[in-house]
Formats: C-alpha cells, structure tokens, sequence
C-alpha cells in the first residue's frame, strides 16, 4: 500500500477515516503497521499489504469459504481452464465480454473484488493506461499473493492490492467507475450487501459486471444439466435477481457458457427509479398514476358511486376531473361557510 493511498480507504464496519500508525516505510510504501478507525479498531498492514477482512469473526461461509481457497490457492491453475474447456468457450472470449461490459478507458478507476490469481484481473489492466488504476480484492491471503506475482509484469499500470470480505468494502462512496467480479458470489454470506456495496462505491453512471454458476432453469431437467450439476454442486445457485441494488438501471442478466453461468450488469444511479408520474391518462377514469395513488379519499357508498359514475358521464369529464370539481367545489363551500 502506498501511503498516499491511506486517504482512499475508510473503515469498512463504519465508514468513516482511518489513519496510519506504527508504520515501516519504503520508497512510499507501507510495509509494516496498521491502520486505526475512531473506535480503535486496527487493520493491519503486512509485506505492504493491508488487511481489511470485516467482521473480523467471518461469518461461517465466508470463514469456510476463505479456508478452502487457502487451500486450493497452489493448485488453482490446474483446474481454473475447466469450466471454460468444459462448456466449449475459450476463457478469452468470456473474460473480454464481461470486461468490454465495465466500459472502461484507459483512465478509469476500478474495484475487482474476489479476484482470485489475477487472471481476470489481467484483462482489466490491459485497458488501462496511465492515470487508471485498479484496485484488487481478495478475500483469501494465499490467492492473493499468487495475483501480486500474475500481475508484477503490468508494473506501468497502477494496481493496490488488498485483502476484504466483498461484502464490506474498505472504499468511500463513488469512488470508482467500474467494480468487477466473477466466479464466487454465490457463495459469499450476503450477495445482497455485496451488491448494494458495490452500487455504493461506483459514481452514478458508473458500471457494475457480476457473473458466476447458474444452469438455466430450461437445462435443469436434460442429461446435460444432471451430469453438470452433479459434478458441480454451485450450478445449482439461483441468479441473485432479489438482491440487485435499487441504484441498478438497464439491468442485463445473460446466461453463458452453454447456459451454465450468468453476468449481471448494471449501471449505477442514485436512489430508486422515479418515472414521470404526471402523465394524464386519457380515459372514463382519468387522472394520472400519482392521483391513482395518493389521491383517494376514504371511499363512498355503492349508491353515491352509481350516482356520481352517471353525473360523470353526463358531464363528459373523466371520473378524475369530474371528482377533483365536485371535492373541490364543496371543500370551497364548507370552508367559506
Ligand atoms: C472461483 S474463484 C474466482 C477467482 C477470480 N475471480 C476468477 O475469475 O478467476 C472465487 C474467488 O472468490 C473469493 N471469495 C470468496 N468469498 C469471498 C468474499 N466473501 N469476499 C471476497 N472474495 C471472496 C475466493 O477467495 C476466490 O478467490
């Protein structure tokens, strides 16, 4: 970690700054010391990389999760080709669409989480130039040890590495244009709080591109979904469509590789959708999806309802101008009185 880089992260159980003590530094880099929220609470920094694994008491998925890649981190390579031999798609054309899907240029500022060895990473950095930087994540040590050697050959682009629980992200609000993972969502404890996380530190108009196991609900039942998901028990994770973020706009949802992954994309907004409630709505009924709403009172008779539904057709309005005249005009009278 750089030390200027101290000002980029805050606490990711509080939000809030950090700052940096006891430290060991090299030619800017902090190699040993630990950065320190308001409450005390210490993240360390170890071989110029810093801890920010939150709860510090992982939730057990993610504890469990954490220690099999720990154990996995040596022999990965033998087995990360597969899924891509396994589905007739070359691992190049997968990792190029799901980046050509971040839109980045050459100075974009990007967050990979769960990043693994590198491999995917190596994409990202190959879009970038000078002024881009990325900012990698992992939640187990031992991998990311393998990405720092992957990626040392980039050393023109700018690349921080850190190790974090995707779930809690160590980052400010907006603070990157793009933020990327594939591979693990399905199994991390909270893939709503990672995805309202990541919709937290991209800026509006920014981009987030998940992707991982999801065999297609119309493959579930055909010899080629029963030998698939008995060797690989993850391709039985539904797409996490309930925990997609209300910042998310122009959600696209793919199944790939042979329909045994997904992507999700989106681009980051602020807050919920707000559509035009205003249009008015040419009909016996009128009014406009906002009077709908919030405009009912407390209901009438069956009676005062005949009767106002023939007054209203007599009078060539809509039931909403017809009504909105007749409330108005009496609320006039009673208040004037
Ligand atoms: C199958 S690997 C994929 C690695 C890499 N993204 C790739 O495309 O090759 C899944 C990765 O997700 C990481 N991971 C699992 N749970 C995580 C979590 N809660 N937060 C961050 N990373 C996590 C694992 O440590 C592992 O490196």
């Amino acid at each position: 970690m750089k030390k200027s880089e101290i000002f980029t992260y805050v606490c990711p159980y509080t939000g809030g700054s950090m700052s940096l003590t006891e430290e060991v530094v090299q030619n800017d880099i902090v190699i040993e010391g630990f950065l320190v929220n308001a409450c005390g609470e210490k993240f360390y920094i170890r071989d110029g990389i810093p801890d920010f694994t939150w709860p510090k008491e992982l939730h057990h998925l993610d504890a469990e999760t954490r220690q099999s890649y720990e154990l996995l981190a040596a022999d990965y390579h033998k087995y990360a080709n597969i899924p891509f031999e396994t589905y007739r798609v070359k691992e190049d054309v997968v990792r190029e669409r799901m980046v050509e899907k971040l839109r980045l240029s050459s100075t974009s500022k990007v967050l990979e989480i769960g990043g693994g060895d590198g491999r995917g990473a190596e994409y990202i950095v190959k879009r970038l130039g000078k002024g881009g930087k990325l900012y990698f994540q992992e939640l187990s040590p031992a991998f990311l040890q393998h990405a720092v050697k992957r990626l040392a050959g980039y050393d023109t682009i700018d690349i921080e590495y850190s190790i974090a629980n995707g779930c809690y992200l160590s980052f400010p609000d907006n603070a990157f244009d793009a933020a990327h993972h594939f591979g693990g969502i399905n199994t991390f404890s909270d893939v709503a709080r990672c995805l309202s996380e990541l919709a937290r530190v991209v800026r509006p108009g920014g981009r987030v591109v998940v992707g991982d196991e999801s065999l297609g609900p119309w493959l579930r039942d055909t010899e080629f979904g029963r030998i698939m998901s008995n060797c690989n028990p993850l391709l039985k994770y539904e797409i996490p469509f309930d925990a997609i973020p209300v910042e998310a706009r122009d959600v696209v949802v793919e199944w790939i590789m042979l329909g045994a992954f997904f992507t999700l994309d989106f681009t980051v907004a602020t807050g919920e959708p707000e559509a035009d409630y205003h249009v008015n709505i040419p009909s016996n009924r009128g009014g406009t999806h906002w009077t709908r709403y919030h405009g009912t009172l407390e209901g009438v008779t069956d009676e005062a309802k005949s009767l106002a539904m023939k007054a209203r057709e007599k009078s060539g309005k809509s039931m909403h101008e017809w009504l909105d005249a007749v409330v108005k005009e009496a609320a006039q009278k009673d208040l004037n009185r």
